[in-house]
């Protein structure tokens, strides 16, 4: 899995999915640029998540907010005081590490231990392996179990109560029983922010200091009464939002799933008090519609509901999807209450109410939020997407399975050979095509690289010109999956391919 997932993310640099930032510099930490493909397979899944939400729920809008913000509304917010991660150095390797990722890792090697105990009897045994009584009685298993539970146990009483120093202590005693860094040489855990910091305006008439927005959400939560208002909004209704955010991470690892500056989709839903978990449910539901129509396996999709709530929220679940390196979080649903508006109420002074005609009365609306990393879903999908497949007489190609609707390039126009009128008919045809949709010209090398080239880049569909079009005005149309061919007539393309990959 390591390897398939090193192969990705050297084809999406091969093929300007994907660059890091800056390469000529040596790069700049968790930050990535998106290259000529790249960009558009981004487009189509903001597209696709902008369609759904604006125009297939008439109750949401959308909005596009600034990223610098009033500082204020990020200490009203809690981020100035909240938005942490708990930080510990080892001294001797001079490594620095999450706490509680830290001890997650410790968690997740006792439950190797355990499952190595579980496969090897497995083997010892045969079909004969009762796995549920060997859990229950192995000695060995069990003192793992103990031990697993008293480390979560404890992990979970210092998260809650803030405890960095027993977040050390249990990084100390967790080392003694299955290093990780190899030391027991820690400093203190001590919380950093997360939050990018700048100035706005000169120094000298007393520069503002103002935060990089680390989530969209904010700007439409201040917004809430402008869209209200304007819009004529009744309650419930959403805003969305597709825009960057900032977060000085400390584990930036695996590519593009954890960067430094991102890209998020959220949607607030405003409802009235005490319809709020009818309406997490609604959107549990409608979001993970949405990813599976994208067609990559219901199988590779799960829900993790938190149990361990944070304290504005009174539910809250994570899509989870089979990435490369496990299941891993693509979207959160937050049931946030009243929490982000009643705080905005408080620190700005002014009114965040809404009166309801229906209730007759005012309140401060409760809010569902969906949360979707764009890159993310960039990653989930470009993952999905890869194939190396083994052709009859031993050639192998890589094909990227996107789904047509997101496919950077829908169509690819290729004239059979460099001569005879080919190449002017086929200019003729990509002319004709090209305000449709996204459509390459390519007249270079021999028709099959040409189509092991497009099926690198994952383009659904080429169309190739070749003499009996100059007879008939036919063209023959392969489709990237099966790689059949199958002849249709120039008028008849743009219907075949437009039905094919629309949005
Ligand atoms: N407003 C709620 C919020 O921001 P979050 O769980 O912190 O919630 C939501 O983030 C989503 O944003 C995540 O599910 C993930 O897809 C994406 N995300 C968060 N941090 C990220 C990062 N450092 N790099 C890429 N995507 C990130």
């Amino acid at each position: 899995q390591e390897d398939v997932f090193k192969k990705i993310v050297s084809h999406c640099k091969e093929y300007g999915f994907v660059f890091p930032s800056s390469e000529i510099y040596d790069g700049l930490g968790a930050v990535y640029d998106y290259g000529q493909l790249g960009v558009e397979l981004k487009n189509n899944i903001k597209k696709y998540w902008w369609d759904s939400m604006t125009l297939l729920h008439e109750n949401v809008v959308g909005i596009d907010s600034a990223i610098f913000m009033h500082p204020t509304i990020w200490k009203a917010s809690g981020h100035v005081d909240a938005f942490n991660d708990p930080l510990i150095d080892n001294k001797d390797s001079k490594k620095r590490y999450r706490a509680d990722v830290l001890i997650e890792e410790y968690l997740a090697r006792i439950d190797e231990k355990i499952d190595k105990e579980v496969e090897k009897a497995a083997r010892r045994f045969g079909e004969s392996f009762d796995e549920t009584m060997f859990r229950q009685t192995n000695p060995r298993v069990l003192e793992n179990q103990k031990r697993r539970d008293e480390v979560h146990a404890r992990f979970a009483k210092a998260l809650n109560d803030g405890n960095l120093e027993e977040l050390r202590q249990i990084i100390v005693d967790c080392e003694i029983a299955c290093p990780i860094s190899g030391t027991r040489n820690w400093t203190e855990v001590r919380q950093f922010n997360l939050m990018f910091a700048t100035e706005m305006g000169s120094t000298a008439d007393g520069a503002m200091k103002v935060y990089l927005r680390p989530e969209t959400a904010q700007g439409i939560f201040v917004n809430f009464l402008n869209v209200q208002k304007t819009g004529r909004m009744k309650i419930p209704f959403g805003i969305a939002q597709i825009g960057k955010a900032f977060r000085n991470e400390i584990v930036a690892r695996q590519f593009i799933f954890r960067m430094r500056e991102f890209e998020q989709m959220e949607m607030q839903f405003f409802v009235a008090p005490g319809t709020e978990l009818q309406w997490f449910e609604y959107w549990k539901q409608e979001r993970l519609k949405w990813h599976k129509a994208l067609g990559f396996g219901d199988e590779n999709y799960q829900y993790h509901d938190h149990d361990k709530l944070a304290h504005y929220a009174n539910a809250a679940t994570d899509i989870e999807f089979r990435m490369p390196f496990g299941f891993k979080e693509v979207e959160g649903i937050h049931s946030r209450t009243d929490f982000d508006l009643s705080q905005h109420e408080k620190y700005s002074g002014k009114k965040m109410q809404y009166f309801d005609p229906e209730l007759n009365t005012s309140y401060v609306p409760y809010v569902v939020e969906t949360s979707i990393g764009v890159d993310r879903m960039f990653l989930s999908v470009i993952s999905s997407a890869y194939c190396e497949e083994q052709l009859e007489g031993g050639e192998t190609r890589v094909v990227l399975k996107i789904p047509a609707a997101l496919a950077p390039v829908k169509l690819a126009v290729l004239p059979l050979v460099k001569k005879d009128g080919l190449p002017e008919k086929a200019t003729e045809i990509m002319n004709a095509l090209k305000f449709s949709f996204a459509c390459q010209y390519d007249e270079k090398d021999s028709i099959g690289r040409r189509y092991r080239r497009q099926d690198a880049i994952g383009t659904p569909y080429c169309v190739t010109i070749d003499h009996q079009t100059l007879a008939d005005n036919t063209v023959t149309v392969r489709d990237r999956d099966t790689m059949e061919q199958k002849r249709v007539t120039i008028d008849e393309i743009e219907k075949e391919i437009s039905l094919k990959t629309d949005i």
